[in-house]
């Protein structure tokens, strides 16, 4: 079967809107493969914490991002064989990871990565241009967010729940700071596409933001 017949629904949005976990929720409800490419980011940006590579060049960054040794098994997140899922999500890090990721070889190195997670039955990815990029085929695509306030009070939720101290007020400064450069830069910045449908879960639970998704994509498959 030629790659691009294998559905892919791509959710993007902004930091903390809890697209990951809308995502994965509907990947497990259809049995698709799960794509949470800004793990991706984070771990270029935790190799970079871990090798002090920060001050190389360019190409040197890209070819190391192309080159990472990495895994996704039940849930975990490996680099270089070591599990890393939870120090990849420390708020240093995704800082780093959102500075990286403004530069385009860096996000060159990683395309063909992400396409590799399209494999049958389907995939649910989400990221900043999973539809306008990555996969500018996928049958449904959605821009989730929600209030910057909403998304500090998950962020700590999260954070919370790992252990993680963390103030909501400078949690609140960082996504606005994120959002900022995440949507103001030059490449694949993070914006609305008219083909997108918006979906704002400021006031929505998980299961609702579920149900939404799966609406709208059993919609879409009753007009193919
Ligand atoms: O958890 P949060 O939504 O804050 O971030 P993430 O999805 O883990 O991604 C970390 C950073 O990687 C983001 O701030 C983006 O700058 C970058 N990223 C990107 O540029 N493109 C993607 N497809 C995914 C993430």
């Amino acid at each position: 079967m030629d790659t691009f017949q294998i559905p892919v629904i791509a959710i993007d949005g902004p930091s903390a809107s809890g697209k990951g976990t809308v995502a994965q929720s509907v990947a497990d409800k259809l049995g698709f493969h799960y794509l949470d490419s800004g793990a991706l980011y984070r771990l270029v940006a935790l190799k970079v914490m871990q090798s002090g590579t920060d001050t190389g060049s360019l190409d040197q960054l890209s070819a190391m991002a192309k080159n990472l040794d990495i895994a996704f098994i039940n849930g975990q997140i490996y680099l270089d064989g070591t599990a890393v899922t939870d120090l990849i999500r420390t708020e240093h890090c995704g800082i780093l990871a959102s500075q990286l990721a403004a530069h385009l070889p860096i996000r060159t190195a990683l395309t063909e990565r992400q396409r590799a997670f399209r494999r049958l039955p389907g995939l649910v990815t989400d990221g900043r241009d999973m539809g306008s990029v990555i996969f500018p085929d996928a049958v449904l695509k959605i821009f989730l967010t929600a209030s910057a306030e909403v998304r500090a009070q998950r962020r700590h939720n999260q954070l919370k729940e790992k252990g993680i101290d963390a103030n909501i007020a400078v949690l609140l400064q960082d996504i606005q700071q994120r959002d900022e450069r995440d949507s103001k830069r030059s490449i694949a910045p993070l914006q609305r596409g008219a083909d997108a449908r918006l979906l704002d879960t400021t006031s929505l639970t998980v299961s609702q933001a579920q149900d939404a998704v799966l609406s709208w994509y059993n919609a879409v498959n009753a007009r193919n």
